[in-house]
């Protein structure tokens, strides 16, 4: 393992306060979000889709790489060039989402664990000799706060830390660097607090995992949510209060040495996204870069103007880059909501 050189790559993933494009939907959740717009659910579509995201003008402008999963890594643009190569040659970091889901816990009803740990050594291997430079797992993590329910359960925390160590000591052993991916759903009626509770006992419980395991904790990024009341709870809070509640959370247990954080979106419109990113870069100096890996927050209205047709592109690929714009001026604390009329 070449550690300066995986070092070197997640410092240049969060460079120049630029941030990841999360495109890496499994063909099954792109069909579901295709499917909710009328959109053919085909493996062409998908291809066509993902060409247009990735062939953006000025995408690398404001985004320093990309997250692919394993079937757009293996396609190519309509001409026959690798997509892998059109986004390095675009000067972007290429990433591959390795995990192959998260699935029902045993014995714990309404809990997930992510698997994909089964010959991963030998695909991290393939990726690396493809082109990756980094690559991505992400835990689930339910929270119910109501009803009696007692989620996450130890098991469900302990169970997801421990994969996510295992692949990342894996990665670094590829030579990729890993993205650690702990999610704290904002299904539910929980607080901004309860939030807060479970996103430091996870972040705790996955460092510690990355610290057994051997994992440099120079050598990852962290991919959490933003500290966050659950969609469905009474009271929302105001975008300060999200970045008081998720820079408190971070500073208690994201150790000094990790060298960056790029936030998930988890189903926040792409505004709020933008606003709360805003807000964490106008409080104090944080150890680490803090910057944004967002799926929907970025690719959302795009996919909706998109609608399948080839007549949409330019539109589309505008949408893209007018919230990789707003983002990118969220990291320098220069968002607002002006930036949205347009
Ligand atoms: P969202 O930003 O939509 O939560 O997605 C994050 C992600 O990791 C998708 O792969």
């Amino acid at each position: 393992m070449n550690l300066q050189a995986l070092i070197e790559t997640a410092q240049a993933m969060v460079a120049g306060g630029k941030g990841l494009l999360a495109m890496d939907e499994s063909p099954g959740t792109c069909n579901r979000r295709f499917e909710a717009l009328g959109i053919a659910p085909s493996a062409e579509m998908r291809r066509a889709y993902r060409e247009l995201l990735l062939s953006t003008p000025e995408l690398g402008s404001c985004i320093s790489g990309v997250i692919l999963c394993d079937e757009t890594f293996g396609q190519a643009t309509a001409e026959g060039t690798p997509f892998v190569q059109l986004a390095r040659d675009a000067g972007l970091l290429v990433g591959i989402k390795v995990d192959t889901g998260a699935k029902a816990l045993a014995l714990r009803s309404g809990e997930k664990v992510t698997e994909g740990l089964d010959g991963l050594r030998e695909r991290l291997q393939a990726y690396a000799e493809t082109g990756a430079h980094f690559a991505k797992w992400r835990a689930v993590i339910a929270v119910n706060a109501v009803d009696g329910g007692h989620l996450p359960s130890a098991a469900c925390i302990a169970a997801n830390a421990q994969a996510l160590a295992r692949y990342a000591a894996l990665c670094q052993e590829a030579g990729l660097v890993p993205i650690i991916e702990p999610e704290v759903l904002m299904t539910g009626t929980h607080t901004l607090a309860h939030c807060q509770a479970v996103t430091e006992a996870l972040l705790r419980e996955v460092f510690e995992a990355l610290t057994l395991q051997g994992v440099a904790l120079e050598a990852l990024i962290l991919k959490p949510n933003m500290v966050i009341a659950g969609l469905a709870a009474p009271t929302q809070n105001t975008a300060d209060e999200v970045a008081h509640a998720t820079l408190q959370c971070l500073r208690r247990v994201v150790p000094a040495a990790v060298p960056g954080i790029t936030f998930l979106s988890g189903g926040q419109s792409g505004e709020l996204a933008s606003s709360r990113l805003n807000a964490l870069h106008l409080r104090p100096h944080t150890p680490w870069p803090l910057s944004f890996s967002f799926a929907r927050a970025l690719q959302h209205p795009a996919l909706d103007i998109w609608d399948g047709q080839d007549a949409n592109r330019a539109a589309t690929q505008k949408a893209l880059m007018h919230r990789a714009r707003c983002n990118f001026a969220a990291l320098r604390g220069e968002y607002s909501a002006a930036m949205e009329v347009r």
